[in-house]
């Protein structure tokens, strides 16, 4: 499977919805998921982040945010079209220690 991690925290750019053959992507208020139960595995999500926060789960430390993606896929509702973005989404690029700002 494929998942979003901590880079798209504050980011949230959602380029990478709008290409998911099915649908699997979930929308928190600055973070989105995939539920990785419903990845097909089809990897062309990833290259679309501008940020490069979706990797596979074969990626070291990957595994946190599995479960984090497990978790919210199931809570959150699910997005297909690409909305606004956040107006300082490009300045969160790269900025460390984003985890600790996730807002479920
Ligand atoms: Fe969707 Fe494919 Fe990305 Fe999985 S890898 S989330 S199926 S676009
Ligand atoms: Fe996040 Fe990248 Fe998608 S920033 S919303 S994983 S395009």
């Amino acid at each position: 499977t494929y998942v979003v991690t901590e880079n798209c925290i504050n980011c949230k750019m959602q380029d990478c919805v709008e290409v998911c053959p099915v649908d699997c992507f979930y929308e928190g208020k600055n973070f989105l998921v995939i539920n990785p139960d419903e990845c097909i595995d089809c990897g062309v999500c990833e290259p679309e982040c501008p940020v490069e926060a979706i990797l596979p789960d074969t990626e070291p430390d990957v595994e946190k945010w599995v479960e984090i993606n497990t978790k919210y896929s199931l809570e959150w509702p699910n997005i297909t079209r690409k909305g606004a973005q956040p107006p300082d989404a490009e300045e969160w690029n790269g900025k460390p220690g984003k985890a600790a700002l996730l807002d479920p």
